[in-house]
């Protein structure tokens, strides 16, 4: 599809209120997307597992109104928020050429999430894909439109992380499960305008593969993903850095279907570090990782070579770890962290995840 085929034509002015609810999760990247070019097109392909249980849930309640100013409040966890305002009303002037009806109505967003809030745990990703699927669902009741073909599911979907990658780009990732990949490349089938489903071979070594998030910092980050993605203009490494995206991508692709886990954990690590090693090489340059980030790091390295075991870490955009494993080691890498991860972690707190197949709607 091409942004043209993205932008509703007509639908039925007559229709005076309604309601939508969507769930949808975070998701983790094992290729990271880091730098972007204008409206949200990414430098680089990216590829992520989609979580299972850290979700944002989102109601829309949607009211005709006469003024065609853009119309909304926000509640977060029942009680009103005005932070989250802004980031919604660019999201809105992002949109609205695909979503005209958008200045017909008033909206309620009601959103809350499965994870504690400033668990420093990204919602972006999953708070902007859950706003773009009730968007979708309304566009639907506007449009008369069911989704029932797997055409049309297909064409739901693609649109919804299309809309979801304007309010975040990783936000496009979010929709289904249990990989994605986002941006154009040679190795997979893809777009740099949303999601899409990773429809590649991949082993039962990733059957129900495990993440657990370490909460190192619960606190605001001190420079945001915005403000990191520009900084790779006229980064000294950004050329290198995307054609490494390219081939770790290609790699990646052959590793799941191999299901060969060394190798998977070499380029999951090498990304996450190649990551944060962008950061502190900008100008200016900046640390997002904390002392106890490394702590972690460095106990997984000798957990993993003391038993042979398949364990590692990627980190996104903060200083909590991800700790990804099999589901056959899941007791004793469990063990493992509630023996000696825990007390890295801010009031030894961690959130149990694990793979998981994307959005639900809860209620049209
Ligand atoms: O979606 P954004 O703009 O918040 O960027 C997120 C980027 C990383 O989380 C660091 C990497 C990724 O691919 O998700």
């Amino acid at each position: 599809m091409t942004e043209q085929d993205f932008i509703l034509k007509s639908y039925n002015t007559n229709i005076e209120n309604g309601s939508v609810k969507w769930s949808s999760p975070s998701n983790i990247a094992l290729v990271k997307y880091w730098g972007k070019k204008e409206h949200q097109i990414p430098e680089n392909p990216s590829i992520s597992f989609t979580l299972s249980d850290c979700k944002t849930i989102t109601e829309v309640t949607y009211t005709k109104k006469e003024s065609k100013d853009f119309s909304f409040d926000v509640y977060f966890e029942g009680e009103k928020n005005e932070a989250f305002k802004p980031k919604i009303q660019t999201f809105f002037e992002r949109i609205e050429t695909y979503m005209p009806f958008l200045r017909d109505y008033h909206f309620k967003i009601d959103t809350s999430n499965t994870f504690p809030h400033s668990s420093g745990i990204a919602s972006s990703a999953s708070g902007m894909s859950a706003i773009a699927l009730c968007l979708m669902s309304i566009e639907q009741e506007l449009t008369n439109t069911v989704t029932s073909s797997a055409v049309e599911k297909s064409d739901f979907n693609q649109k919804a992380s299309f809309i979801a990658r304007l309010g975040s780009g990783s936000a496009c990732r979010s929709i289904e499960g249990e990989l994605v990949v986002w941006g154009q490349n040679e190795s997979t089938e893809s777009s740099d305008l949303y999601g899409v489903k990773f429809e590649g071979e991949v082993h039962s070594n990733f059957k129900n593969y495990q993440d657990t998030i370490l909460l190192v910092d619960k606190g605001e980050k001190q420079v945001s993903s915005t403000v990191g993605h520009k900084l790779m203009y006229g980064h000294p490494f950004a050329k290198e850095r995307f054609a490494q995206a390219h081939e770790n991508l290609a790699k990646l692709k052959t590793i799941l279907a191999s299901g060969d886990l060394n190798a998977f954990v070499k380029i999951v690590e090498s990304e996450a570090l190649t990551l944060h090693a962008m950061m502190m090489t900008s100008m200016p340059y900046f640390i997002l990782m904390k002392p106890n980030t490394l702590e972690i790091i460095n106990k997984i390295w000798k957990f993993r070579e003391e038993n042979n075991s398949n364990v590692c870490f990627t980190l996104d955009a903060g200083a909590n770890v991800h700790v990804l494993y099999p589901e056959s080691e899941k007791e004793t890498v469990l063990n493992f962290i509630k023996k000696e991860l825990t007390k890295y972690c801010q009031n030894e707190h961690y959130i149990c995840d694990q793979i998981g197949l994307g959005a639900n709607l809860i209620r049209l």
